[in-house]
């Protein structure tokens, strides 16, 4: 394990922002982690696949980025396992190794960027399925103490996009490992999102199978949002605001078109993509950053642009979104 210094992040955050970590270190094992631990230099960040994170500025004292892989199968019934998955891993990888070998229960969740150790931060979600569907329990370090901790399902308090690690536990562990319930036969193929429904019928499928959904995720996320490979992003770069039905029907009145998905508690979820869309920003570019045009909740670093620049174009849109229909947008991305 070797500590570097004033070490670049442009290639570990993928909008691809320049900024810098005054000290950095990669870990491939607890032990290593102890040892970075050990070398006193404080604040420490955890690093996962950078693909959550807006830079706005150089990191002080430590950067860690866990690289701790391995991926243990632990039989638990005829028709499930559980699957300890190290915290280094790559998510897709993750999902792409789960459609080979059979197991369902993540194939919705395919390319989404990022590690498996971050995804229980944000709690990531896509068509139709959330990470706490699949959840049993992980491993953490504690930072303070170096000690290891499990923390179940309930521990972790998830919401949407959401958990325990984005509230009281924010900075304080590193996740080490995530157990999964994963099926091996009789898998709940989910084809709820209208998106998905839509993808398999073009490519004639009518009874799919994981690999099928794995393959119209892959194709739908394709299409609709950019590689950060290519174009620096970061996902949705704002949560969908969930309003009161109140608020909804104010909303109606400004735009009678206006698109929601009704909540069990009786609250409404209105896509952010479609409010930022109606105040003109798809497809908008402002200086180097800008709002993608297939996506409007997608922000964008269109070459050469500073976590600022990302930044002030974020308070802009939250400002004209505000103003149009009295919503309040909130990041989804962590702003450092
Ligand atoms: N829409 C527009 N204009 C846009 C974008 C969206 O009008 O530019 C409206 C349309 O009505 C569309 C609806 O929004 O039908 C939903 O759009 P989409 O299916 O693309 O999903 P989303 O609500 O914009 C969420 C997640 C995505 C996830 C998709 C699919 C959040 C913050 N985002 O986006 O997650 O992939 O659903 O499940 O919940 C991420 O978190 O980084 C992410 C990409």
């Amino acid at each position: 394990m070797e500590i570097r210094q004033n070490f670049s992040l442009q290639p570990l955050n993928t909008f691809g922002l320049e900024a810098t970590a005054d000290n950095f270190t990669a870990i491939f094992s607890e032990n290593e982690l102890r040892t970075a631990l050990r070398s006193g230099l404080r604040p420490v960040f955890i690093l996962g696949g950078g693909s959550n994170i807006l830079l706005t500025g150089n990191l002080r004292g430590l950067v860690i980025q866990n690289k701790i892989g391995g991926i243990e199968i632990i039989p638990k019934s005829k028709n499930k396992v559980w699957v300890e998955v190290g915290g280094g891993v790559v998510w897709h990888e993750f999902v792409l190794w789960a459609v080979e070998n059979g197991f369902g229960g993540v194939e919705n969740l395919s390319l989404i960027p990022g590690s498996v150790g971050a995804a229980p931060v944000q709690n990531i979600g896509a068509y139709g399925v959330e990470l706490k569907d699949v959840f049993v329990k992980l491993s953490a370090i504690d930072l303070k103490t170096g000690k290891k901790q499990g923390f179940s399902k309930a521990e972790c308090q998830f919401g949407y996009r959401n958990s325990f690690f984005k509230n009281a536990g924010k900075g304080r562990f590193c996740i080490t490992s995530v157990t999964f319930e994963l099926t091996t036969a009789g898998h709940k193929i989910n084809t709820n999102y209208g998106d998905l429904q839509k993808t398999l019928a073009e490519n004639g499928i009518s009874n799919p199978q994981i690999s099928d959904i794995s393959r119209a995720v892959i194709q739908i996320r394709s299409s609709k949002l950019p590689d950060p490979a290519k174009i620096g992003n970061c996902g949705s770069f704002f949560k969908n605001p969930e309003i009161s039905r109140e608020e909804y029907d104010n909303l109606l009145e400004i735009n009678e078109k206006a698109p929601h998905f009704p909540l069990p508690d009786g609250r409404v979820k209105v896509p952010a993509g479609w409010l930022i869309e109606q105040c003109g920003w798809k497809g908008k570019r402002v200086g180097n950053a800008g709002c993608y045009e297939k996506q409007a909740l997608v922000l964008v670093n269109l070459g050469g642009a500073t976590g600022e620049d990302v930044k002030k174009l974020a308070a802009d849109i939250i400002q004209s979104v505000f103003e149009k229909f009295g919503v309040s947008l909130e990041a989804e991305v962590n702003i450092l």
